[in-house]
């Protein structure tokens, strides 16, 4: 049994399907979506002796092209995409082949922006195999690599023609990258909606202990989530931005850190309270909600401070620049997004630099 989410966006409708019998069933949506199709999976190495790779492959069965990608941040650079277009020329691959990305949200982006751009355009199929991605980057056709400007800064809006999530491939999953995942399943709560943050404040404990029904639930819950804001807003023009909670600052750590040392969900929940701390500072948000998220956080021992992301001091001014280099900003001018409370945010308009550098000089940064 599987749950299904229709993404009804104008040009490029698809489904998410979520369940724990999805890989066992890869043939079937294989041959109902693109018949006889050639395929290529794209995979993460990780995952080569997984029992879910292997069954993902004997599924898939004849006519497949199989290409690994080494696991980490670091393969969302232009050296891994062109390594990645040199393996899908040699391997013949033509515009009727169908791609599967196998892996996280590393995978999916640089999978994604593979298929958007080779021979202009080729279909591909999300296959997430972490709770980041299966409950946000698998969704939505955000595609990109990264350059040593910003993060995400080379990409393209490019939708799957199916996701399909699996919820047995966590088993596999790190805790730690099921608290970085969690920190993108809070911020839909925090967004838009108060009553999930509070069955998070229940259940989030057992979402970690990865439960499966609980995994289920939510996995579905921030699905629809995305798929609500995506089908109103595809090209990130106005409420999409609001998934950029926590990201104007972390995108930021993420570049001054080199994209190694921590990972990118940790560095969207620190930059999730300071958003909070912000917006508290600014007169816009009660006390009493920065403490609910604040004691959330510490439940779940998500990261809060920069302390817990870097060893040496960082610089107000430093990150400031950093953040310059989001998409968000247009003419220099820093936006973020900010809430009224819990399960209410909006983007703001153009940030004070002065008042946001002395805002970080207050939370730990020198
Ligand atoms: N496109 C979007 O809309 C969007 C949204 C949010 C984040 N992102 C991007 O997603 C990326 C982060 O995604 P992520 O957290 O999935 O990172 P990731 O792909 O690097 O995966 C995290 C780690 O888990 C390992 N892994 C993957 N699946 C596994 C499994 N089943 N078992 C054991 N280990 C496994 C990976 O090798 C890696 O070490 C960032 O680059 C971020 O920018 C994109």
């Amino acid at each position: 049994m599987s749950k299904i989410i229709k993404v009804n966006i104008k040009d490029n409708p698809y489904n998410i399907y979520i369940g724990t019998e999805i890989l066992n069933n890869i043939d079937k949506f294989h041959k109902e979506y693109f018949n006889h199709r050639s395929k290529i999976v794209i995979y993460d190495k990780i995952l080569k002796n997984s029992v879910y790779f292997k069954k993902l492959i004997e599924k898939l069965g004849k006519n497949i092209n199989i290409i690994s990608i080494d696991s980490g941040e670091k393969s969302k650079s232009q050296k891994s995409l062109y390594k990645l277009y040199n393996s899908l020329f040699s391997n013949n691959v033509d515009r009727n082949s169908v791609i599967y990305a196998f892996g996280g949200g590393v995978i999916g982006d640089l999978a994604g922006f593979a298929a958007a751009t080779y021979m202009r355009g080729i279909d591909y199929v999300q296959v997430p195999t972490t709770l980041l991605s299966q409950i946000d980057s698998s969704v939505g056709g955000k595609t990109a690599i990264n350059s040593s400007f910003g993060k995400n800064l080379i990409g393209a809006f490019y939708q799957p023609k199916l996701v399909l999530i699996d919820i047995n491939t966590l088993d596999s999953l790190p805790k730690t990258q099921m608290i970085s995942g969690y920190a993108e399943m809070i911020k839909y709560g925090l967004i838009n909606n108060k009553k999930f943050f509070s069955w998070l404040e229940i259940n989030g404990k057992n979402i970690i202990k990865k439960n499966k029904k609980d995994l289920e639930k939510a996995i579905y819950i921030c699905c629809k989530s995305k798929a609500d804001i995506v089908k109103k807003d595809e090209k990130e023009k106005g409420q999409r931005a609001l998934l950029n909670l926590g990201h104007t600052f972390g995108h930021a750590f993420e570049r001054l850190a080199n994209f190694r040392s921590f990972s990118h969900g940790e560095a969207v929940s620190v930059g999730m309270i300071l958003a909070f701390k912000f917006s508290y500072e600014s007169n816009l948000c009660k006390k009493d909600d920065l403490n609910k998220v604040h004691n959330h956080f510490n439940a779940i021992k998500l990261p809060s401070k920069i302390s817990h992301l870097f060893k040496d001091s960082v610089k107000a001014e430093d990150i400031i620049n950093s953040m310059k280099l989001d998409k968000k900003t247009i003419n220099s001018e820093i936006k973020l997004i900010l809430v009224k409370g819990i399960g209410d945010a909006f983007i703001s308009a153009k940030i004070n630099e002065k008042k946001l550098n002395v805002f970080l000089k207050n939370n730990g940064f020198s």
